[in-house]
């Protein structure tokens, strides 16, 4: 089947087998930020956004997304930048083999929830797991951040 992906602003047009996840579709375009790890949804690591919503590439077929507007970490880059730099300050930073999807999630949180307490940062990463912390860090860095986005929308 032929389908249409708009990929971080780039329409990619393909062939593609109905078995096809878009996991495998991004990175065929390149996006190689998007990891495989569990390859059952059960880690995060393939988070990417389809129409702004996060999704889990690994068990998403490139079908599905056909016309729509898929975004990863390489179309976010910025905004990823700013994040990564707050996890670094918090010491949250360890071997990053979870970053990409992990990030996905919470830059995707702070556009859904307002103000969000540390029990629903919880529950909406629930989905991303880090083997090697115990999330703590990452609490602190996220949390930091979004005092500090909050700050720069109201300046
Ligand atoms: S690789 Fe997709 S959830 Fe683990
Ligand atoms: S930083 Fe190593 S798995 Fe998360």
């Amino acid at each position: 089947m032929k389908v249409t992906i708009i990929l971080n602003g780039t329409p990619y047009t393909r062939e593609v087998a109905g078995d096809l996840m878009l996991l495998d579709f991004v990175r065929s375009c390149g996006c190689l930020s998007v990891k495989r790890g569990c390859d059952t949804s059960n880690c995060g690591l393939c988070t990417v956004w389809v129409e702004g919503t996060p999704v889990l590439s690994c068990s998403y077929p490139a079908v599905r997304a056909d016309g729509k507007r898929v975004t990863t970490l390489e179309g976010v880059q910025e905004e990823a930048e700013a994040f990564g730099a707050c996890m670094a300050q918090q010491g949250a930073e360890q071997c990053g083999y979870c970053s990409p999807g992990f990030i996905m999630t919470v830059l995707a949180m702070a556009r859904e929830l307002t103000d969000p307490t540390e029990e629903e940062i919880a529950h909406y990463l629930a989905g991303n797991l880090c083997r090697c912390t115990g999330y703590v860090s990452q609490m602190r860095a996220i949390q930091a951040w979004l005092k500090e986005r909050r700050r720069e929308e109201q300046a």
